[in-house]
């Protein structure tokens, strides 16, 4: 499913309701988050409606994509901080509600394990927030990763290093070159997947993605064999796809279309 917004806050809105929806069946669903600038619309209208009494999210469990290595929990770019200020700070929840790779673990390999773990025995993931990086990574699946790969320990591309310097500071030197980073296999295990892309610098991953080969050269297509995965794209995100006119109507066309 495709669905381009020409409002970047109506993309929050959509996942919010998405997320509404999972956790008014089952309480407790599991909700895999993603950190960055991406999902930032969605953290927003959840904390809205939870501030306005209109979701419930005190059962709700919640599992991070990726870490850097080296970086404590408190540290302040540590994605564990970031999900702890706009997720489970914003919406007035408990720490313990969710889990993050441990990136100062003294054996990385062993918390890798134990996180997928810590996934299958919460039931696995009913609902998985993504981004996606400019080269196509998702979580920390950089260009030729395994479309079978697991939570593992990874090393970014200097590309990846120089866009994320932005939360550092701009000090490229202060990025962790390396991350603890669920596998692309052990996202496409998720029961839905939405991925949330704003602006022009996203077009060609979108584009490459949606309606690109299926190619580990860009892990964003790998969601290509997911059955329930659900793009959400701004204009400029989406406006190199050729088939754009398409999913516009496949939006405005099908009953219920995305949910
Ligand atoms: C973060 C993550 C990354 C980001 C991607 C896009 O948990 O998994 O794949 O989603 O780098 O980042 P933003 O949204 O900051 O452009």
């Amino acid at each position: 499913m495709r669905i381009i917004q020409d409002q970047t806050e109506a993309l929050g809105t959509f996942a919010a309701d998405l997320i509404a929806e999972r956790v008014a069946d089952r309480p407790d669903a599991v909700i895999g988050l993603a950190t960055g600038s991406s999902p930032l619309p969605i953290y927003a209208e959840l904390a809205k409606r939870v501030a306005a009494g209109a979701l419930d999210l005190s059962a709700a469990r919640f599992f991070a994509l990726d870490e850097y290595v080296g970086l404590a929990g408190d540290h302040p770019m540590s994605y564990r901080a970031f999900l702890d200020e706009h997720v489970i700070a914003a919406c007035g929840l408990d720490p313990a509600q969710l889990r993050v790779l441990d990136g100062k673990a003294t054996d990385l390999h062993a918390e890798c394990i134990d996180y997928e773990r810590a996934i299958r025995d919460a039931g696995g993931v009913d609902l998985q927030i993504l981004g996606i990086g400019h080269n196509g990574h998702i979580a920390f699946n950089e260009p030729t990763t395994s479309f079978a790969s697991r939570t593992r320990v990874v090393a970014l591309t200097q590309q990846t290093v120089d866009a994320n310097a932005r939360f550092f500071d701009d000090d490229v030197e202060d990025v962790p070159l390396l991350a603890l980073s669920q596998g692309i296999g052990t996202i496409l295990e998720a029961r839905r997947l939405v991925l949330i892309a704003t602006g022009l610098g996203k077009a060609p991953a979108i584009h490459s993605s949606i309606e690109g080969e299926l190619t580990s050269s860009v892990p964003g297509s790998a969601l290509q064999l997911h059955p329930k995965v659900t793009f959400l794209v701004d204009s400029a995100a989406g406006s190199m796809l050729e088939r754009g006119e398409f999913y516009r109507r496949e939006r405005d066309l099908i009953p219920g279309y995305g949910h």
